[in-house]
């Protein structure tokens, strides 16, 4: 029987983290889960609470009395709070536009890292996000850093978008994708840095069968070596 592993994925926005870790979350039969929806039900939660996103003690309140739960879905995870099916309403622009303000906040930052580490704890997890392999999980036994260039990321959201019939401009997305990399990257608590102990690969120029086959080969080496 091979080791059960906790393989943390941290990159920059639309890099294509969920894509691939749900797909090696299936290969390996690990769960998966996607920290950066927590971050987004704590912020729609707050939204509907219609508590001032910038009010760090109010923000945390909600965050530390709310329930986040995923449920495997055909396509995509399903993402509850309580009862209720979260999972279309934290993808909406004012969902996106607002969450990085929310990830900002140290109390709930130490809020959603304590129920990442209980999820992850017995192993046999695919984590994606920002500080999994730097604070969440600084000794999984396989860290990815994934990025590609913002042009590219923007290009995906894009079609992805004219599939789901939202048609923003390309240079618009471009721009709003980089003004969440600096956001992620310069705030105090935890930014988005590659661990030291990381795999970098760069996704701009390979399809998702070729990234999921590289970081296959890595685990399966490191589950090997085990
Ligand atoms: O991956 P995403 O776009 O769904 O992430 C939403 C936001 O949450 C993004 O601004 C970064 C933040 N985030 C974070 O700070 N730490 C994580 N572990 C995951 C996401």
């Amino acid at each position: 029987m091979s080791e059960e592993l906790q393989v943390a994925i941290d990159g920059p926005a639309s890099a294509g983290k969920s894509t691939v870790a749900k797909l090696v979350a299936k290969k390996f039969k690990y769960v998966y889960c996607d920290t950066g929806a927590m971050y987004r039900a704590i912020t729609l939660a707050a939204m509907q609470a219609k508590v001032a996103l910038d009010d760090d003690a109010a923000v945390t309140n909600i965050a530390q009395a709310t329930v986040i739960t995923f449920k495997p879905g055909n396509r995509v995870q399903q993402v509850f709070i309580g009862q209720q099916d979260i999972t279309q309403a934290i993808r909406k622009p004012e969902v996106t536009n607002n969450v990085s303000t929310v990830a900002a906040i140290k109390d709930v930052r130490t809020e959603m890292v304590k129920q990442q580490r209980v999820i992850a704890s017995h192993g046999g997890i695919v984590m994606d996000g920002r500080d999994i392999g730097t604070t969440v999980l600084p000794n999984a036994q396989v860290k990815i850093f994934l990025v590609a260039s913002a042009h590219e990321r923007a290009v995906r959201r894009y079609n992805e978008n004219i599939k789901k019939g939202i048609e923003t401009p390309l240079v618009q997305l471009q721009k709003e994708i980089e003004i969440r990399d600096k956001k992620d990257s310069t705030r105090a608590v935890s930014p988005l840095k590659q661990a030291e102990d990381a795999v970098l690969v760069d996704t701009t120029s390979l399809s998702i069968d070729q990234v999921v086959k590289k970081i296959s080969t890595i685990i399966m080496k490191i589950q090997h070596e085990l």
